[in-house]
């Protein structure tokens, strides 16, 4: 283990490229509008909020050796992620996330060109086996391969560190179900709760019953996040904890989960308690819904602590 602890996110980094019109969206034209681009991926979120929560972290990740693939690696360092393990890969594109939105701002069209993210293979985790072995926890979200995800689990499994598990969509969250006995922490939305139970989360007994299942999986703890109705929280011979959401000045609900995991665990590394876990979770997605980008800046851990004391 380094002297210096550190968290390892294992996951994608994109850029998001958002069109919105000014006047009604048409096809066949030329719309006069605003283009946005901002940095994303899930797990370049929570890399970036835990960093701004305070804590070292490094990231193992792909972008493609073009201009946004090399403007995504010099700002991830300069908010002080560590970078010096993930990949430039020449010959590939970086991973971008193109969306079109209506002039209210509702996504009408996306495509997702990930294939730099398939390049987080499992050779380049076999490769950083001992960077994974050295972290204090791993975060993995599931834009790399099935193998690869099923190889990262494995190594922090069999090194006793924790694992937190995102599964990011539910077209992507089956690429889980391998890894719920080697999971720590699982924060599936309804969505990827509905894919990885196999059934549909219509009431809230249904969602506690899907938590109840991921333990019986073998996960130890799942934050099952239901946008506002908050989240049910269960950890195996603990009663559940539901919480509901929480919003102060909403202005964007996406990055919520990712601030929402990216506190759990903040919250878990201080040794907090299953509903001090799930509280630090909802004040960091109410602190997320404050700003249009998918990371507030000003979610630090003193903000955090701020907030959590308006969660009961
Ligand atoms: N409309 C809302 N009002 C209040 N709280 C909300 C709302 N939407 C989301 N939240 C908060 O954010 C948390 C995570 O939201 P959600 O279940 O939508 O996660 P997600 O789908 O993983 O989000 P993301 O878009 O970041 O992937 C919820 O548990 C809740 O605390
Ligand atoms: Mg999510």
């Amino acid at each position: 283990m380094e002297k210096d602890p550190y968290i390892l996110v294992i996951g994608g980094t994109n850029m998001d490229i958002g069109a919105r019109p000014f006047g009604p969206l048409l096809p066949h034209d030329s719309l006069p509008g605003t283009v946005r681009r901002t940095p994303g991926g899930v797990g370049r979120n929570i890399a970036v909020t835990l960093a701004q929560l305070g804590h070292k972290v490094k990231m193992l990740t792909a972008v493609g050796n073009d201009a946004e693939g090399r403007e995504l690696l010099s700002l991830g360092r300069e908010l002080g992620i560590d970078l010096s393990h993930a990949m430039c890969l020449d010959g590939i594109p970086t991973s971008s996330y193109i969306f079109v939105e209506d002039n209210k701002g509702d996504i009408q069209w996306a495509v997702c060109d990930a294939s730099a993210s398939d390049q987080i293979d499992k050779e380049y985790i076999s490769l950083n086996e001992d960077v994974i072995r050295g972290a204090s926890a791993v975060l993995l979200d599931t834009n790399p391969p099935a193998d690869a995800i099923a190889c990262a689990a494995k190594i922090a499994s069999d090194a006793g560190v924790p694992l937190f598990v995102d599964p990011i969509s539910a077209a992507k969250a089956a690429k889980v179900s391998a890894i719920l006995p080697y999971t720590t922490v699982l924060k599936p939305n309804k969505q990827e709760a509905e894919t990885l139970c196999g059934r549909p989360i219509l009431t809230m007994a249904n969602a506690e019953d899907a938590v109840i299942s991921l333990l019986g999986l073998g996960v130890k703890e799942v934050y099952l996040t239901l946008g506002k109705k908050g989240v049910v929280a269960g950890a195996a011979g603990q009663d559940l904890i539901r919480l509901p959401g929480f919003a102060l000045h909403p202005v964007n609900t996406s990055g919520c989960g990712d601030a929402f995991v990216s506190a759990v665990l903040h919250a878990f590394l201080q040794g907090d308690s299953l509903r001090d876990k799930a509280r630090a979770g909802v004040a960091a997605a109410s602190i997320s819904m404050e700003t249009k980008s998918a990371v507030n800046p000003i979610l630090t851990a003193d903000a955090l602590q701020e907030r959590i004391k308006l969660v009961d």
